[in-house]
């Protein structure tokens, strides 16, 4: 892909699934990542093994959820590869409870907005300076086919997904004269550790069955338009959400 040699980039909640599978990547295609994750041991492993493949990569601790630790992380980007073109902010959590629109409680709801909502706001606050001093970036939020899907359970993880859209359209269209591109992911079922250890094997021929792609999404499959929306070849891309998901929900 055009344009990622040399680039840096973060990727909040990298530490495993799509996220450590986006800086596997993006190293691959020679940018310069930093991978930050709550589960900070695990985001030092990830590091590890990528550049263990020759990867250009440091691992971190981050609570996506904090103003600071957002901050932190782009400012670490700036200190070791001395700027920011791109920032993937990728973590979700929070779905325990998350029931229905009845049953699901203030708290479960609102830890549902800090990590799926209000953390992708941090993020782009943090980033957005750093991006505007290079002319420009890329900011790629991953959402989820979830957010335009009407689900009979966890309205708040859709709810919040959703939002992140919002947020999206807002950046491509304030910053997109000053070279800003943003953009939402919105994946289909993909099989992630967290996936793999839910989904039992009638669910999966279901789901496969269901996927005119005929089979099942694999993280390296959000990766490769995580790669094209960070890199020159998506430059003309901005403000829109993509679903990649193997054609189960067709979308315009
Ligand atoms: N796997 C799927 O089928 C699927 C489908 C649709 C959307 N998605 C979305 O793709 C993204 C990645 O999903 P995944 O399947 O790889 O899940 P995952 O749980 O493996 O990855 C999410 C990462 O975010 C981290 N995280 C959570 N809260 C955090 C916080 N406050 N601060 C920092 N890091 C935090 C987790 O520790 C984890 O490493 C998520 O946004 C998810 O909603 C996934």
């Amino acid at each position: 892909m055009r344009g990622l040699e040399g680039k840096v980039g973060v990727i909040a909640g990298g530490a495993r699934g799509i996220g450590a599978a986006t800086a596997e990547r993006l190293c691959a295609e020679g940018a310069k990542v930093i991978i930050g994750d709550i589960m900070g041991d695990m985001a030092l492993a990830t590091a590890k093994r990528i550049a263990k493949s020759g990867g250009t990569v440091i691992g971190t601790y981050l609570d996506g959820t904090n103003a600071q630790s957002q901050k932190d992380i782009v400012a670490l980007a700036v200190k070791e590869f001395g700027g920011l073109d791109f920032f993937h902010s990728n973590l979700a959590g929070g779905t325990g409870g998350d029931s229905d629109a009845l049953e699901i409680t203030e708290d479960v709801f609102d830890m549902s907005v800090a990590i799926n909502t209000k953390s992708h706001l941090l993020a782009t606050q943090a980033a957005l300076p750093e991006l505007l001093k290079r002319g420009g970036g890329a900011m790629i939020y991953t959402s989820s086919g979830s957010a335009c899907a009407g689900a009979p359970v966890q309205p708040a993880y859709a709810m919040t997904k959703t939002a992140v859209h919002a947020l999206a359209r807002h950046v491509a269209a304030k910053w997109g004269p000053q070279g800003i591109r943003a953009n939402v992911i919105c994946p289909g079922l993909i099989m992630t550790e967290a996936v793999e250890m839910y989904l039992d094997d009638e669910r999966r021929a279901g789901i496969m069955a269901a996927t005119p792609s005929h089979r099942l999404g694999q993280p390296r499959d959000i990766a490769a338009a995580i790669a094209f929306l960070a890199s020159e070849d998506g430059e003309f891309v901005n403000g829109q959400a993509w679903h990649v998901n193997g054609g189960k929900q067709m979308r315009e």
